[in-house]
Protein backbone atom coordinates (compact mmCIF):
# COMPACT_ATOMS: atom_id res chain seq x y z
CA UNK A 1 0.00 0.00 0.00
CA UNK A 2 1.51 3.74 -0.61
CA UNK A 3 0.91 5.94 1.38
CA UNK A 4 -0.57 9.74 1.34
CA UNK A 5 1.92 12.32 0.98
CA UNK A 6 1.22 16.39 1.20
CA UNK A 7 4.96 18.08 0.33
CA UNK A 8 4.69 21.79 0.42
CA UNK A 9 7.68 23.77 -1.78
CA UNK A 10 7.52 27.32 -0.33
CA UNK A 11 9.93 28.05 -3.35
CA UNK A 12 11.54 31.78 -2.77
CA UNK A 13 9.23 32.22 0.70
CA UNK A 14 9.66 32.95 4.63
CA UNK A 15 12.83 34.29 6.25
CA UNK A 16 14.20 32.11 9.10
CA UNK A 17 11.96 33.49 11.42
CA UNK A 18 8.80 32.39 10.17
CA UNK A 19 9.89 29.08 9.01
CA UNK A 20 11.31 28.82 12.53
CA UNK A 21 7.38 30.20 13.60
CA UNK A 22 5.68 27.83 11.04
CA UNK A 23 7.76 24.87 12.14
CA UNK A 24 6.92 25.29 15.67
CA UNK A 25 3.05 25.65 14.97
CA UNK A 26 3.17 22.26 12.38
CA UNK A 27 3.92 20.02 15.54
CA UNK A 28 0.62 19.28 16.47
CA UNK A 29 -1.04 18.58 13.15
CA UNK A 30 2.25 16.68 12.15
CA UNK A 31 1.03 14.34 15.05
CA UNK A 32 -2.39 14.43 13.80
CA UNK A 33 -1.01 13.16 10.16
CA UNK A 34 1.01 10.42 11.89
CA UNK A 35 -2.07 9.20 13.53
CA UNK A 36 -3.54 8.82 10.00
CA UNK A 37 -0.87 7.30 8.24
CA UNK A 38 -0.35 10.85 6.26
CA UNK A 39 3.10 12.26 5.30
CA UNK A 40 3.75 15.71 5.53
CA UNK A 41 6.69 18.07 4.88
CA UNK A 42 7.65 21.30 3.21
CA UNK A 43 10.80 22.59 1.34
CA UNK A 44 11.64 25.94 2.68
CA UNK A 45 14.72 27.97 1.28
CA UNK A 46 17.91 26.37 2.10
CA UNK A 47 18.70 28.74 4.87
CA UNK A 48 15.76 27.74 6.47
CA UNK A 49 16.87 23.63 6.71
CA UNK A 50 18.42 23.89 10.07
CA UNK A 51 15.58 25.99 11.23
CA UNK A 52 12.51 23.44 9.91
CA UNK A 53 14.63 20.54 11.05
CA UNK A 54 15.64 21.91 14.40
CA UNK A 55 11.98 23.23 15.13
CA UNK A 56 9.32 20.64 13.58
CA UNK A 57 8.96 16.95 14.88
CA UNK A 58 7.83 14.52 12.10
CA UNK A 59 7.84 16.38 9.45
CA UNK A 60 9.80 15.74 5.98
CA UNK A 61 12.30 18.60 5.51
CA UNK A 62 13.22 18.76 1.96
CA UNK A 63 15.69 20.87 0.30
CA UNK A 64 14.21 22.81 -3.15
CA UNK A 65 17.37 21.39 -5.10
CA UNK A 66 21.02 20.09 -5.34
CA UNK A 67 23.96 20.10 -7.60
CA UNK A 68 24.98 16.56 -8.31
CA UNK A 69 28.41 17.17 -8.04
CA UNK A 70 30.15 16.62 -4.20
CA UNK A 71 31.88 19.90 -4.28
CA UNK A 72 33.81 22.33 -6.60
CA UNK A 73 33.80 25.71 -8.16
CA UNK A 74 29.66 26.04 -8.51
CA UNK A 75 29.44 29.19 -7.73
CA UNK A 76 25.63 29.60 -5.67
CA UNK A 77 25.24 26.04 -5.45
CA UNK A 78 24.97 23.29 -2.48
CA UNK A 79 25.93 19.80 -2.39
CA UNK A 80 24.21 16.61 -1.09
CA UNK A 81 26.46 16.05 1.40
CA UNK A 82 26.19 19.62 2.61
CA UNK A 83 22.00 18.62 2.54
CA UNK A 84 22.81 15.40 4.66
CA UNK A 85 24.80 16.60 6.91
CA UNK A 86 21.78 18.86 8.27
CA UNK A 87 19.73 15.55 7.96
CA UNK A 88 18.07 16.32 4.97
CA UNK A 89 17.28 13.37 2.72
CA UNK A 90 14.24 14.30 0.59
CA UNK A 91 15.26 16.95 -2.26
CA UNK A 92 12.95 18.09 -4.91
CA UNK A 93 14.66 18.04 -8.70
CA UNK A 94 13.27 19.66 -11.86
CA UNK A 95 10.51 22.08 -10.70
CA UNK A 96 9.61 23.79 -13.39
CA UNK A 97 10.47 27.12 -12.22
CA UNK A 98 14.43 25.84 -12.62
CA UNK A 99 13.37 24.18 -15.92
CA UNK A 100 12.56 27.54 -16.92
CA UNK A 101 14.86 30.00 -15.17
CA UNK A 102 18.11 28.14 -14.29
CA UNK A 103 18.22 25.87 -17.59
CA UNK A 104 17.63 22.66 -15.70
CA UNK A 105 17.49 20.13 -18.19
CA UNK A 106 15.71 16.22 -18.06
CA UNK A 107 19.62 14.93 -18.62
CA UNK A 108 20.55 17.34 -15.26
CA UNK A 109 17.82 16.02 -13.38
CA UNK A 110 18.83 12.39 -14.43
CA UNK A 111 22.16 13.11 -12.70
CA UNK A 112 20.89 14.83 -9.89
CA UNK A 113 18.56 11.92 -9.32
CA UNK A 114 21.79 9.21 -9.84
CA UNK A 115 23.58 11.20 -7.11
CA UNK A 116 20.23 11.40 -4.72
CA UNK A 117 19.61 7.51 -4.92
CA UNK A 118 23.60 6.63 -4.20
CA UNK A 119 23.65 9.13 -1.35
CA UNK A 120 20.53 7.03 -0.17
CA UNK A 121 17.98 9.71 -0.57
CA UNK A 122 14.53 11.14 -1.57
CA UNK A 123 14.33 12.69 -5.10
CA UNK A 124 10.97 14.14 -5.87
CA UNK A 125 11.12 14.74 -9.91
CA UNK A 126 8.94 17.47 -11.38
CA UNK A 127 7.48 16.84 -14.69
CA UNK A 128 4.81 18.34 -16.74
CA UNK A 129 3.78 20.27 -19.84
CA UNK A 130 3.53 23.93 -20.04
CA UNK A 131 0.16 26.09 -21.82
CA UNK A 132 0.98 25.63 -25.40
CA UNK A 133 2.24 22.00 -25.20
CA UNK A 134 -0.98 21.37 -23.25
CA UNK A 135 -3.40 22.95 -25.87
CA UNK A 136 -1.26 21.64 -28.74
CA UNK A 137 -2.23 18.32 -27.02
CA UNK A 138 1.28 16.90 -26.19
CA UNK A 139 1.01 16.51 -22.52
CA UNK A 140 2.10 12.94 -22.70
CA UNK A 141 4.64 12.85 -25.55
CA UNK A 142 6.68 16.10 -23.00
CA UNK A 143 5.85 13.79 -19.76
CA UNK A 144 6.95 10.79 -21.28
CA UNK A 145 10.01 12.16 -22.22
CA UNK A 146 10.35 14.15 -19.24
CA UNK A 147 10.66 10.98 -17.32
CA UNK A 148 12.39 8.58 -19.70
CA UNK A 149 15.61 11.02 -19.75
CA UNK A 150 15.17 12.13 -16.06
CA UNK A 151 14.89 7.92 -15.01
CA UNK A 152 17.41 6.81 -17.22
CA UNK A 153 19.33 3.81 -16.36
CA UNK A 154 19.11 3.90 -12.30
CA UNK A 155 19.30 1.12 -10.13
CA UNK A 156 16.08 -1.12 -10.15
CA UNK A 157 15.73 -1.48 -6.96
CA UNK A 158 16.59 2.09 -6.15
CA UNK A 159 13.83 3.88 -8.39
CA UNK A 160 11.26 2.71 -5.83
CA UNK A 161 12.43 5.02 -3.45
CA UNK A 162 11.78 7.81 -6.48
CA UNK A 163 8.53 10.24 -5.85
CA UNK A 164 7.29 11.91 -9.38
CA UNK A 165 5.29 15.21 -9.04
CA UNK A 166 3.37 16.06 -12.32
CA UNK A 167 2.90 19.14 -11.96
CA UNK A 168 1.33 21.03 -15.37
CA UNK A 169 3.02 23.92 -15.73
CA UNK A 170 0.38 26.37 -16.17
CA UNK A 171 -2.05 25.11 -13.13
CA UNK A 172 1.21 26.34 -11.15
CA UNK A 173 0.32 29.54 -9.17
CA UNK A 174 -2.54 30.36 -11.50
CA UNK A 175 -5.65 28.98 -9.78
CA UNK A 176 -6.72 26.76 -12.97
CA UNK A 177 -5.86 23.50 -10.97
CA UNK A 178 -6.40 20.28 -13.89
CA UNK A 179 -9.09 18.51 -13.22
CA UNK A 180 -9.18 15.46 -11.12
CA UNK A 181 -9.77 13.42 -14.74
CA UNK A 182 -6.87 15.30 -15.80
CA UNK A 183 -4.41 14.32 -12.90
CA UNK A 184 -5.26 10.97 -13.02
CA UNK A 185 -4.90 10.40 -16.30
CA UNK A 186 -1.49 11.67 -16.52
CA UNK A 187 -0.50 10.30 -13.24
CA UNK A 188 -1.65 6.47 -14.68
CA UNK A 189 0.21 7.18 -17.66
CA UNK A 190 3.32 8.15 -15.56
CA UNK A 191 2.99 4.80 -13.60
CA UNK A 192 2.56 2.91 -16.76
CA UNK A 193 6.04 4.62 -18.18
CA UNK A 194 7.63 3.14 -14.73
CA UNK A 195 6.32 -0.11 -15.00
CA UNK A 196 7.93 -0.22 -18.87
CA UNK A 197 11.17 1.42 -17.75
CA UNK A 198 11.18 -0.33 -14.48
CA UNK A 199 8.73 -3.43 -14.34
CA UNK A 200 7.66 -3.71 -10.13
CA UNK A 201 8.85 -0.73 -9.57
CA UNK A 202 5.53 1.17 -10.61
CA UNK A 203 3.52 -0.50 -7.77
CA UNK A 204 5.45 1.30 -5.03
CA UNK A 205 6.31 4.50 -6.27
CA UNK A 206 4.81 7.48 -5.21
CA UNK A 207 2.97 10.09 -7.97
CA UNK A 208 2.16 13.38 -6.63
CA UNK A 209 -0.32 15.92 -8.66
CA UNK A 210 0.61 19.06 -7.94
CA UNK A 211 -0.74 22.87 -9.90
CA UNK A 212 -3.27 25.19 -7.18
CA UNK A 213 -3.90 22.32 -5.01
CA UNK A 214 -5.65 23.93 -2.04
CA UNK A 215 -7.80 22.66 1.07
CA UNK A 216 -11.32 22.90 -0.82
CA UNK A 217 -9.49 20.31 -3.85
CA UNK A 218 -6.93 18.59 -2.40
CA UNK A 219 -9.12 15.41 -1.70
CA UNK A 220 -10.18 14.93 -4.96
CA UNK A 221 -7.31 14.27 -5.97
CA UNK A 222 -6.14 11.58 -3.89
CA UNK A 223 -9.30 9.39 -4.26
CA UNK A 224 -7.67 9.33 -7.45
CA UNK A 225 -6.27 5.88 -7.81
CA UNK A 226 -2.89 6.86 -9.50
CA UNK A 227 -2.63 9.86 -7.15
CA UNK A 228 -0.59 9.35 -4.09
CA UNK A 229 -0.38 12.61 -2.87
CA UNK A 230 0.06 16.54 -3.77
CA UNK A 231 3.13 19.17 -3.90
CA UNK A 232 1.55 22.44 -2.96
CA UNK A 233 3.12 25.67 -2.73
CA UNK A 234 0.66 28.68 -2.31
CA UNK A 235 -1.63 26.64 -0.07
CA UNK A 236 1.73 25.35 2.03
CA UNK A 237 2.55 28.85 3.28
CA UNK A 238 0.34 29.28 6.31
CA UNK A 239 -0.35 26.59 8.80
CA UNK A 240 -3.91 27.15 8.71
CA UNK A 241 -4.13 25.76 5.22
CA UNK A 242 -1.79 23.56 5.94
CA UNK A 243 -3.75 21.99 8.70
CA UNK A 244 -7.07 21.98 6.57
CA UNK A 245 -5.52 20.11 3.79
CA UNK A 246 -4.16 17.46 5.80
CA UNK A 247 -7.70 17.41 8.02
CA UNK A 248 -9.68 17.15 4.52
CA UNK A 249 -7.69 14.54 3.53
CA UNK A 250 -7.75 12.60 6.48
CA UNK A 251 -11.43 12.35 6.69
P1 LIG B 1 0.96 26.12 -6.46
O1 LIG B 1 2.45 25.62 -6.75
O2 LIG B 1 0.33 25.13 -5.51
O3 LIG B 1 1.12 27.48 -5.85
O4 LIG B 1 0.24 26.14 -7.77
C1 LIG B 1 2.73 24.26 -6.90
C2 LIG B 1 4.20 24.03 -7.14
O5 LIG B 1 4.84 24.86 -7.80
O6 LIG B 1 4.76 23.02 -6.71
Amino acid sequence: MRKKLLLGNWKMNKTVAEAKEFALASREIALYAAEHDILVGVAPTYLSLAAMKENSRGFIVAAQNCHFETSGAFTGEVSIPMLKELGIDWVIVGHSERRMYDNETSEKCCKKIHALLENDMIPVYCVGETLSEFEAGKTKEVVERQIRKGLADLCPKCVRKVVIAYEPVWSIGTGKNASTEIAEDVCAFIRGIVREMYAGADEEIMILYGGSVKPENVKGYLRQEDVDGALVGGASLKIDSFTAMVKNLAE
